[in-house]
């Protein structure tokens, strides 16, 4: 194995940082056996902290009207295919209903960003589901908002925020957004969720069009500076609908070699195997578990809705997906040597 890559690998176990350059290293050099080892530190790490557990988050997706126009977004406003669903407070409130049932101790509320998704509104939804379900957590997953928005959402219970910051580069940020979208809001959000005090997710795709591993490398030096306590990483995969209807999909291999990597810079941070790395390999949730991820989070919206909610083609939301087969899904894990727990999962300190 390359000695340098061997170091590199040593010193980020130990230090928990590398320089940009030293992780472009890292990737350039990364081969089956380099990989192999990195995934092994990643779980050695992680089982220290949460032993062969695997967190699950119910994760509802509460609708799909989107003002933004991201270029690689299948629920992209300009996208005239796409069939816009909302949820109501009942129908989210019943899927809180089934999920407390299968065991889940965490809902996440996942949507576009739909001006009908008022803070009036997502307050009244937040009250009502800590009344009916005191011992979840809450995790919204609902966009670019302001100070005072995340501040009242907070107020009304919200615990965590998922917030892909989706690349740490402004040039390649704008590459990916519409004009109106600006990289240092995105940065701003981050920001203000934090200083309130909720638990943040960052994460970015990975794979996508013109990418290069100068800006993954950005990424992850993003992520060892901002220390989030969730970081969220998927292959990019092509809509049929969207500007990058063309464009290869990002790697299963690539998404677990850095999902390695993010074990080592944070150690006891909580890292799903993703629905979109599902998705682009039918053992994909397996292989990010074994390459350190210790989270998955299955589908718990309505059936009904599941297929409008396509981020891209082909996205899994049937079958072990979905909360319904909670039972399969454990077995799965099972069969790799990890047990799925009913807690809320929060991260270990
Ligand atoms: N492929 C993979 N991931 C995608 N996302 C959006 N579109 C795609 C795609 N085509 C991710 C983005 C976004 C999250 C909701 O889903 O990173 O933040």
């Amino acid at each position: 194995m390359n000695a340098e890559a061997l170091s590199l690998i040593d010193k980020l176990s130990i230090e928990h940082r590398l320089s940009a350059e030293e992780y472009e290293f890292l990737i350039l050099n990364r081969t089956a056996d380099l990989s192999k080892l990195l995934a092994q530190r990643a779980c050695e790490v992680r089982n220290r902290i949460y032993g062969n557990t695997v967190f699950i988050r119910g994760l509802i997706e509460i609708g799909n009207f989107c003002k933004n126009d991201c270029l690689y977004c299948g629920i992209r406003r300009s996208n005239r295919n796409c069939m816009r669903y909302r949820l109501t407070d009942d129908e989210i409130m019943d899927c809180c209903h089934e999920g407390y049932a299968l065991g889940f101790r965490t809902f996440v509320l996942q949507g576009g960003e739909d001006a009908q998704n008022s803070d009036e509104r997502i307050c009244a939804l937040l009250r009502r589901i800590k009344a009916a379900y005191p011992d979840c957590a809450v995790t919204l997953s609902l966009g670019e908002r302001s100070y005072d928005s995340y501040a009242a959402l907070r107020q009304a219970g919200a615990d965590r925020y998922l917030l892909r910051h989706e690349t740490a580069v402004k040039s390649y940020y704008e590459f990916l957004h519409p004009k109106e979208m600006q990289f240092e809001n995105r940065v701003r959000c981050l920001k203000d969720l934090k200083q309130l005090g909720y638990q943040v997710g960052c994460g970015f795709m990975v794979g996508a069009p013109d990418q290069t591993v100068r800006h993954i490398a950005s990424d992850l030096v993003f992520v060892q500076e901002f220390q989030p306590q969730m970081c969220g990483i998927g292959p990019f995969i092509p809509h049929k609908d969207t500007c990058f209807a063309e464009r290869a999909a990002g790697s299963a291999e690539l998404t677990c070699f850095l999902l390695s990597i993010l074990r080592l810079i944070k150690p006891n941070i909580l890292l799903p195997a993703t629905t979109a790395l599902g998705s682009i390999a039918s053992d994909g949730r397996e292989r990010g578990i074994l390459s350190g991820a210790n989270v998955v989070m299955p589908n718990l919206s309505p059936s009904a809705v599941r297929k409008k909610y396509m981020l891209y083609d082909n996205k899994i939301s049937d079958g072990e997906e979905s909360a319904q087969c909670i039972d399969a899904l454990k077995q799965r894990m099972k069969t790799i040597g990890y047990e799925i727990v009913t807690d809320r999962g929060d991260i270990k300190l």
